[in-house]
């Protein structure tokens, strides 16, 4: 990444509550600028996080859209870099939960997931690669996984299965970015008590609770993307970071 002064940017998706908030208020706690991403609905709760940012001191913008529109995402962005002068940063975070069992699945259902998870992080993966590339000065895109994504669970084939796609997608784009200075890495935390946890972003169903498995604060996610996306982290690329408390070994 460039040795240039100037404030870098940051853009966070799914920005607007849990993760995604403790990732931006990091973030400018580490003294980038900030545009946090979120869907119609939001915006109360985007407005508070921005005001947050700013009275530590960073400049923030919220923007209105989803992950799952093309447009949406690239527009997001252009706006970004617009107001806040670039982007150095992105954090694909916009994730859905869905509990079911296969045998009672629908496509409608299926595809939902995965329109979010994991075609809503290429979208946000691919115009942020466009973004930085421009720039020519490198960049960090940092993309959500899961343990779900290293191990399948009863009732979450869809999500599991998109939080696998994250990884495939993270592996091959973190090669592709590899000569433009600009490296690609997941997060793949266990249970984080945030509104998915609680089930109230879940259409009703929530993540059931696995035995002995213990829930972390958004902060310990928080705290290994600002690593992450540290101008020193150049040679950590392409990597899938558990964040589980001990759970999944791989
Ligand atoms: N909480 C956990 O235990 C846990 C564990 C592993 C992985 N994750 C992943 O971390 C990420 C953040 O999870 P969280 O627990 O903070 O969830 P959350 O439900 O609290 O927040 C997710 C945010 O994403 C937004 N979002 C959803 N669909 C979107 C779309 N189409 N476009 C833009 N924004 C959209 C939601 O409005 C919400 O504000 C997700 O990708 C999730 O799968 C969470």
């Amino acid at each position: 990444m460039s040795s240039s002064t100037a404030t870098r940017v940051a853009f966070v998706t799914g920005g607007a509550q849990g993760i995604g908030e403790a990732i931006a208020l990091r973030l400018a706690q580490d003294g980038l600028d900030v545009a946090v991403f979120d869907i119609a609905g939001k915006e109360e709760l985007l407005k508070a996080v921005t005001k947050k940012i700013t009275d530590i001191g960073r400049k923030a913008i919220w923007i209105i859209g989803d992950v799952t529109n093309e447009e949406s995402i690239k527009n997001g962005i252009a706006k970004a870099v617009e107001e806040l002068g670039s982007l150095d940063v992105m954090v694909a975070n916009a994730g859905i939960m869905h509990s079911k069992p296969v045998i009672e699945m629908t496509p409608e259902e299926w595809n939902k997931v995965l329109a979010v998870n994991a075609t809503g992080i290429m979208l946000s993966y691919k115009h942020a690669g466009i973004q930085m590339i421009k720039q020519g000065r490198g960049g960090r895109i940092i993309g959500a996984c899961s343990v779900a994504g290293k191990q399948g669970f009863p009732t979450a084939a869809a999500y599991s299965a998109s939080k696998f796609a994250v990884r495939g997608l993270t592996h091959a784009f973190s090669q592709e970015m590899k000569p433009h200075n600009i490296t690609v890495n997941a997060y793949a935390p266990g249970f984080i008590a945030t509104p998915m946890l609680s089930g109230s972003n879940d259409d009703g169903h929530g993540e059931d609770a696995t035995p002995g498995q213990k829930t972390a604060q958004p902060s310990v996610v928080a705290d290994l993307v600002s690593y992450l996306a540290l101008p020193n982290s150049y040679f950590v690329n392409g990597q899938i970071i558990s964040v589980d408390g001990g759970w999944i070994y791989q």
